[in-house]
């Protein structure tokens, strides 16, 4: 029988170098189980997006948060789009936006500001032993009219703890089995 400890083996990055353990164990899994999210916790990850850095630290980033269960991880699941629906396990799904108007003008930087916060938020979640899958895959149109007029939605982020993969649907585990790909040349010293 498959079991995490499997699946964790498969994404446990192996690398030589002494990167932190966020970055080793981060996979982007579709396999969560439904479990509750304290708000203190929440509390712990968004006080780190909130330090992120941005141009001009005009901090061009918004987040709707819903936990499973209520009616706004209703709205944001309904948004999923078919390849995405296993996201409905999780916890957690988290609508990002950012902001490309603001008193100083347009906002040429807002989308790589809001990257940058997600990168944030998926760390510190990893930190606390939470897994996060980003999807582009949902209705930004439809996203459009849930959220406030300068809110551009971009990014819906499952967040929640691994599920049991001895009891995983097989396209999900072969799926998630797959091991990932990573190019090696990502920098040169000039
Ligand atoms: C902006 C963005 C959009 C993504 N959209 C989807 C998506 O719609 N569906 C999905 O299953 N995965 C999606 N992913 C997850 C990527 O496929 C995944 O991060 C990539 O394959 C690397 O795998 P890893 O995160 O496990 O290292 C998205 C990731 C990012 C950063």
């Amino acid at each position: 029988m498959f079991k995490n400890q499997d699946i964790l083996k498969i994404h446990e990055n192996k690398t030589s170098l002494s990167i932190s353990d966020c970055f080793k164990k981060r996979f982007s899994p579709k396999f969560f189980v439904n479990s509750n999210i304290s708000d203190d916790d929440l509390k712990i990850i968004f006080e780190a997006v909130r330090w992120t850095p941005s141009s001009y630290n005009r901090q061009p980033w918004y987040f709707y948060v819903a936990k499973n269960g209520s009616k706004g991880f209703e709205k944001l699941s309904s948004l999923l789009m078919q390849g995405n629906l296993w996201a409905k396990n999780a916890g957690v799904l988290i609508l990002g936006c950012y902001i490309n108007k603001d008193d100083y003008g347009e906002n040429a930087y807002a989308q790589y500001d809001l990257g940058q916060a997600v990168a944030t938020l998926v760390y510190q979640a990893q930190i606390l032993d939470y897994y996060t899958h980003q999807m582009g895959g949902f209705n930004k149109d439809k996203a459009k009219k849930l959220v406030d007029e300068n809110h551009q939605p971009w990014v819906m982020i499952a967040l929640g703890k691994l599920g049991d993969y001895a009891k995983a649907p097989n396209d999900i585990l072969e799926s998630d089995k797959k091991p990932r790909i990573r190019k090696n040349d990502v920098f040169e010293i000039i």
